[in-house]
């Protein structure tokens, strides 16, 4: 079926918003307008204010939202909040906030919150000492011109802390930056940044037009775009954990120091070789992520960030590292995390609010410091399964609900095929079996019904 294209359509009411849809691209409109509405809140003045976060909203998505106790950080308990739909993550974090805690928990440190923002802009003069002349001469106004919009930000300490001419014109012609550095406290900052360079911009073209230093024809500046980045090296913290090698095995028949050895080389192996270092740091995102969308942060930019970092030597490596000295095995992390506590959904989104408080709603560098410490936690999770039980171990048994569900197994079977798999490792195909042999029918049979 051809659908034709659709004009307005951010005008009109939910409702028909949604038969449009229902009648244009679903051939079961009843169940799908049923499916849609039941995941409307009760609460309609909640429901209001999920509508109105982006535009279009039809109904909600639901994410599970769990929480990992344990977490003792900087000397200090924490239940973190996660919200993820992968199975075996909150489980992995869980494991590894005990383990520590009984090893002196987690160190975290900020190390610094810069934030960076550009005017990327088009200056076809010839002497670009001539342009740093004039660009000195004026640059206080950048200051001064912006000094209502940054009155609030200065008062709980933060502001624009810098900003630069930049010379870009070796990367494509006629390229050049202004460059600023901003501490945006407990915000994310991203609209006071984007605010800020707009007005930049403005100034800069008012001022240029009639600069001395200049040459007439060169009194002319062309903004391509004012944007903060999302890559914010210069906002890093930093989390570690450490213990005497013959802990890390303790309770288990393991020896420590092959345990070490192996989890060494595992590390080694994500800082030199891409394909694994992807897939390590997708590990720690797992955890970094499910927090940062709980506390209502914006996942994408974290994302971006990070795997920029990871790459920022020129090859994409591994986000943790790990030593054995003496010893002593100590792991840390180092992330990038452009975070805020305050401004965008954190007072609006109720789960958010409850993140927050359970968190004893924390500053943004304290929420660096609980975030990176997740990422680490996960990270040493995964490597501790994948350099010794094997990852499918833990995963699968949290995804043999996934796949019980799906064949719409009953409570009693769930109860029986979980527990006929306490001493192995449960894959689709084994569950697949074990649920038709409880059921009593025959598994080709079950395939072909499933399949239509
Ligand atoms: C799965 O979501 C994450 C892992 O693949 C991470 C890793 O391999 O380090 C288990």
């Amino acid at each position: 079926m051809t659908v034709k294209p659709i004009k307005g359509f951010s005008k009109l009411s939910k409702e028909a918003k949604t038969e449009w849809l229902i009648d244009n691209y679903f051939d079961n409109p009843e169940e799908s307008l049923a499916l849609l509405k039941s995941y409307w809140h009760a609460d309609s003045k909640i429901q209001k204010l999920h509508d109105e976060f982006i535009e279009n909203t039809l109904t909600n998505y639901y994410m599970p939202f769990g929480v990992a106790p344990n977490f003792l950080i900087n000397r200090k308990m924490y239940c973190l909040p996660m919200a993820i739909e992968e199975s075996s993550v909150v489980a992995a974090m869980a494991k590894a906030g005990s383990f520590w805690l009984e090893r002196g928990g987690f160190k975290a440190e900020v190390i610094a919150t810069k934030k960076i923002g550009h005017v990327h802009f088009v200056w076809r003069g010839k002497e670009f000492a001539k342009l740093q002349a004039f660009f000195d001469r004026i640059r206080d106004n950048f200051f001064e011109e912006t000094a209502d919009i940054t009155r609030n930000m200065r008062a709980r300490g933060g502001g624009i802390l810098d900003i630069e001419l930049i010379d870009r014109s070796d990367l494509e012609p006629n390229y050049y930056q202004l460059k600023g550095t901003f501490d945006t406290r407990d915000s994310m900052g991203a609209n006071f940044i984007n605010t800020i360079l707009e007005k930049w911009s403005n100034i800069w073209e008012k001022y240029i037009a009639t600069a001395e230093e200049l040459e007439e024809e060169d009194r002319k500046s062309e903004t391509i775009m004012c944007i903060l980045s999302n890559f914010t090296p210069e906002c890093i913290v930093r989390a570690e954990v450490s213990c005497p090698i013959d802990r890390l095995t303790e309770g288990t028949d393991i020896d420590p120091e092959r345990f070490a050895e192996n989890f060494v080389r595992a590390v080694h192996v994500a800082r030199i070789e891409p394909y694994r270092a992807v897939t390590h740091n997708k590990g720690i995102m797992n955890g970094v992520d499910a927090i940062v969308i709980a506390t209502g942060n914006d996942f994408r930019a974290i994302e971006a960030c990070a795997h920029a970092y990871a790459a920022r030597d020129g090859q994409y490596r591994s986000l943790s590292d790990v030593s054995v000295e003496n010893g002593e095995f100590k792991f840390w992390i180092e992330l990038p995390l452009a975070l805020g506590t305050v401004g965008g959904i954190t007072k609006l989104h109720p789960m958010v609010k409850f993140a927050m408080q359970l968190l004893g709603k924390p500053s943004a560098p304290e929420l660096m410091q609980i975030i990176a410490v997740a990422g680490l936690a996960q990270n040493f999770s995964a490597l501790r399964s994948l350099t010794t039980t094997g990852i499918q171990k833990g995963h699968m048994k949290m995804h043999l609900l996934n796949i019980l569900n799906q064949f719409e197994a009953t409570e009693k079977e769930k109860a029986i095929i979980v527990d006929s798999f306490k001493n192995r490792i449960p894959s689709y195909q084994l569950a697949l079996e074990e649920f038709c042999r409880v059921r009593g029918i025959a598994v080709d049979e079950f395939v072909k019904h499933q399949e239509q």
